[in-house]
């Protein structure tokens, strides 16, 4: 077979075709390049061990373009995975869930779990938006380095797949975080860029490396403190906060968004108090922007930040503030 390297943005039709007739298609991720086939056909998805030599017993990921496709794939799925997916999806984090009757044991080697995850890169959903959801392991050959641009897939997967769709480097370089939900403890199979600090805020206790970690239930952890005296909602993109905004306001309410200065474009002709730019200055501003927010306004809408560490810590008092609730 002669492999082709394609620019992903002008090869997606020809590619979902490709998946539809139960080829592989080697696609980008911000992690890692995938080597995908149709999830749901397992003649499709033994090409994929063929490929890579990849031992039997080891099961793939289920790549989705979005969250409406997970109840084709799982079953009982807890309602921390939609906490879990507000934050962290599209992005480099894998979820184990119970598998459906739909997905073939080729994926899972044999378990009754399935890995799903949505790749924050748009000719990857794209792709399986046109097609449909894709088991894919890394686009390398079995036991070699994972591939973060084309050429690397070129150089391992030569002569095993028709199209490799070149959406350049991969942002993250590392594959994505797999954390299982079927074990009574929520434990990280694999770190990632979604740390387990950034899991507990959902989660509460996560295990890691045999270590259960949990959130302190020191004083002032409950919702209670830091609360501002008027309704207060946290806004996980700055669209939602502003659709809310403006419902609001047909309900002749006051509210304003409190958000970085990035999104003043966005915000435009409504009230908005600015955090200004980066995650420290957020950080310095949010208790004052609030204290001035609860004085002047009848609701508050919060933008989120979605990073660790800085990010991580203001966004712990920011849910306080907003008593968990999210728009
Ligand atoms: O970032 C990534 O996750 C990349 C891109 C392409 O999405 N994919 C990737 O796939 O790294 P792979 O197959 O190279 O690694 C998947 C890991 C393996 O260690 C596998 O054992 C584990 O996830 N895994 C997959 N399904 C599982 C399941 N049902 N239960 C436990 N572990 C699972
Ligand atoms: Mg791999």
């Amino acid at each position: 077979m002669i492999t082709q390297i394609k620019k992903a943005k002008d090869c997606i039709d020809e590619c979902a075709s490709l998946i539809l007739r139960g080829e592989l298609v080697v696609f980008p991720t911000e992690t890692v390049y995938g080597l995908g086939a149709n999830a749901f056909d397992e003649h499709a998805v033994a090409k994929i061990f063929k490929a890579k030599g990849r031992p039997q017993d080891n099961p793939l990921i289920v790549h989705i373009s979005s969250l409406k496709e997970v109840d084709e794939i799982a079953v009982d799925v807890p309602d921390v995975f939609y906490k879990l997916a507000e934050l962290y999806m599209p992005g480099p984090l894998t979820v184990i869930l119970k598998k459906s009757d739909k997905i073939p044991y080729a994926v899972t080697a044999g378990g009754e779990t399935v890995g799903v995850r949505m790749p924050d890169n748009e000719y990857a959903r794209a792709l399986i938006a046109a097609s449909r959801p894709l088991a894919a392991p890394s686009a390398n050959r079995s036991k070699h380095i994972s591939p973060t641009s084309a050429m690397h897939v070129y150089e391992d997967l030569k002569g095993e797949v028709a199209v490799i769709m070149d959406g350049g480097e991969c942002r993250v370089g590392i594959e994505s975080t797999v954390l299982d939900l079927t074990s009574d403890t929520p434990t990280i199979l694999r770190p990632g860029a979604v740390t387990a600090e950034m899991l507990l805020d959902v989660l509460g206790e996560v295990s890691v490396n045999g270590r259960v970690i949990k959130i302190a239930k020191a004083p002032g952890m409950k919702y209670t403190h830091y609360a501002p005296v008027v309704e207060t909602v946290c806004a996980v993109s700055i669209e939602s906060a502003v659709a809310k905004y403006d419902e609001l306001i047909k309900m002749g309410r006051r509210p304003v968004i409190v958000a970085r200065d990035i999104y003043r474009d966005k915000v435009v002709d409504r009230e908005q108090i600015s955090l200004g730019i980066t995650a420290e200055d957020y950080t310095h501003n949010i208790y004052n922007a609030l204290h001035l927010a609860e004085k002047q306004y009848d609701f508050i809408i919060i933008e989120e930040l979605h990073g660790g560490g800085l990010e991580a810590s203001v966004m712990n008092r920011v849910e306080k503030a907003a008593g968990g609730k999210r728009v």
